[in-house]
């Protein structure tokens, strides 16, 4: 049996790593490839804000997970402290002390060999597969290669890696700018936002796509729309942009969900209901919304509040809230007696409009029957207020 070992911080796997596992399987025709993230790197500190080792792991796991024959073990994490090759190497034999043993690495760790701690056991237990993008053509690694075979009696091969323009620095430089999402799984990349890691930011197209996917298509347009209206009403008001663009495109993420689920999804973000919305599942949809952009796409208070209150508004709103409530009235697909004259406030005087739109909302429900919510009356009558004063 042919077994592999691939170690590293992954902080964060990425595709480099996957595309490196999947070569050197079929490179070395290995029966199994143990990829193993280090708990402490025995050179070097982990970068400032990497997330915890449980949590590397976890996104190793998840990136790993449709890599064939590979496996991702956690014995290094488990065992804390620096982790040295030459342990985890002792503990693969062990368990394996028939196995052929490869221990993979890049050429900046083959340049380097003769510093790691107890090499020369390492390489009485292991042949070393080397990933050189030119298949190991260049003479200083040539060289470094042939000194160790000569010196050490090490065996040393040479895998043809694909050349992929990532690395786990330049990717974690990326994330904080809505970038670098194409050098990492769904996955991963998806982990990485849910849990707000190394300061991500979802990319937009990302999110679009994701939210899209919840919704019933016909409301699509609307969504769309309203993302539109969001930005702009921002830049007239002085908002976030990009804030205002999150909550626009995930506004209406549960809309299309039934009572049932809507109160499963309140109970497990934490919401509480009072007794109007325990019965009725339209006003729910933004308080669902609003939780999963937060626990779900690592959106911040801000953009968490701005959806809660899309439905029913409320007293003393803050600046996004106010520009998400009334984007989601007047975005462009919207079509009602009235609205060109909101539209116009709207830009004009945004405490005006929005007071047009509670009214409207409160004589379009009593007209048909249904009892306003009393946020609704409240808003009106603060923002009224704030008009007379
Ligand atoms: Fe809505
Ligand atoms: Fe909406």
């Amino acid at each position: 049996m042919k077994i592999g070992i691939f170690g590293g911080t992954f902080n964060p796997p990425h595709i480099g790593h996957t595309r490196a596992a999947q070569e050197s399987v079929k490179a070395l025709g290995l029966d199994k490839l143990l990829v193993i993230p280090d708990a402490q790197p025995p050179h070097k500190a982990l970068a400032e804000g990497s997330p915890d080792a449980g949590t590397r792991l976890e996104l190793t796991r998840l990136a790993f997970a449709g890599v064939k024959r590979t496996h991702v073990s956690d014995m290094e994490i488990k065992r804390g402290g620096r982790s040295y090759t030459v342990d985890t190497l002792r503990r693969v034999r062990d368990k394996y002390p028939d196995a052929k043993l490869w221990l993979l690495m890049g050429t900046d760790m083959l340049m380097c060999f003769e510093e790691w701690r107890d090499f020369k056991a390492i390489m009485s237990m292991a042949s070393l597969g080397v990933f050189a993008r030119d298949g190991g053509e260049d003479e200083a690694i040539k060289s470094a290669a042939a000194e160790l075979e000569k010196k050490y009696g090490a065996t040393v091969r040479f895998i043809e890696t694909e050349e992929i323009e990532a690395s786990s620095t330049s990717i974690r430089q990326a994330l904080p700018k809505r970038e670098g999402r194409e050098f990492l799984t769904d996955e991963v990349y998806g982990a990485i936002i849910k849990g707000r890691l190394y300061g991500a930011r979802p990319e937009f197209e990302w999110l679009r796509r994701k939210a899209y996917a919840m919704l019933d298509p016909k409301r699509v347009a609307h969504v769309v729309g309203c993302e539109q209206e969001a930005v702009r009403l921002a830049r007239r008001w002085g908002a976030d942009e990009e804030k205002a663009r999150e909550a626009g495109i995930l506004h209406d993420i549960t809309k299309k969900e039934k009572l049932d689920e809507q109160l499963r999804l309140c109970e497990k973000y934490g919401i509480i209901l009072d007794e109007m919305e325990r019965h009725e599942g339209k006003l729910l949809h933004s308080k669902t919304g609003a939780g999963i952009a937060k626990y779900e796409f690592g959106c911040d208070d801000e953009v968490y509040g701005a959806i809660y209150w899309h439905t029913t508004g409320k007293e003393d709103m803050g600046l996004l809230e106010k520009v998400i409530y009334m984007a989601d009235y007047i975005e462009p697909n919207r079509d009602f007696e009235g609205v060109d004259e909101l539209r116009r406030l709207a830009y004009e005087d945004l405490d005006r409009a929005l007071e047009m739109g509670f009214r409207m909302s409160i004589d379009d429900m009593t007209s048909r029957g249904i009892v306003p919510h009393a946020r609704t009356l409240g808003a009106l009558r603060f923002i009224t207020k704030g008009s007379e004063k």
